[in-house]
């Protein structure tokens, strides 16, 4: 499985320090807040795992399953519901923890979604930003790193199905999704 991966872009270190630091800033934003924490599965369920133990704070959790993707590497355009929120959002301040913003699709229609059912305050926070392949104008609120537009996997992202439980971020070798 590690051979699959051409480099490293973020350590399990790295993206811990990062987490700690996103942590603390959260915190301090929501203090008295008691927010619905939002984990988009599944590519942010390591990411929100890690980022939870590092708000300090009161808050809720609570996950959603958005897919925009197919098995591939090129987003479908298309953006399905394919479990909802348990939670009523209406007056509540809701936090939505990604593990990368692509195109933004995913995000624009879950905040938009979310607003539409009245949160109190939509906020985002992103481990990955791809803001090269950007098609829609969503803006996170809090990022770990700008990525590159590269494919890549780990610590939560997949290519069909596979890798999310490296514990890095790393870019896959072309040959391993090529000719597929
Ligand atoms: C990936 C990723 C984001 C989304 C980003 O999810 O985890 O949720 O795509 O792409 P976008 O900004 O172009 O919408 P995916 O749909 O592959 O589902 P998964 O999290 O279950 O892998
Ligand atoms: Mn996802
Ligand atoms: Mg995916």
């Amino acid at each position: 499985m590690n051979n699959d991966i051409e480099k490293v872009l973020y350590s399990r270190e790295e993206i811990q320090a990062v987490t700690e630091k996103l942590g603390k800033q959260i915190t301090e934003e929501y203090i008295d807040k008691n927010p619905i924490v939002i984990c988009v599965l599944k590519g942010a369920v390591l990411f929100m795992a890690d980022l939870a133990r590092e708000i300090k704070t009161y808050c809720e959790m609570d996950f959603m399953d958005v897919s925009s993707y197919g098995d591939g590497t090129k987003s479908t355009g298309e953006v399905k519901i394919i479990k909802d929120l348990d939670t009523p959002v209406e007056g509540r301040n809701v936090l939505i923890v990604e593990d990368i913003i692509d195109t933004g699709r995913t995000l624009e229609r879950l905040a938009d979604l979310l607003h539409h059912r009245k949160a109190k305050s939509v906020k985002i926070c992103t481990l990955l930003d791809k803001p090269e392949r950007r098609v829609k104008g969503v803006v996170p609120d809090y990022v770990g790193f700008e990525v590159p537009n590269e494919f890549v996997v780990g610590y939560g992202l997949d290519y069909a199905g596979r890798y999310r439980n490296l514990p890095y971020v790393g870019i896959l070798k072309p040959e391993v999704y090529e000719n597929k």
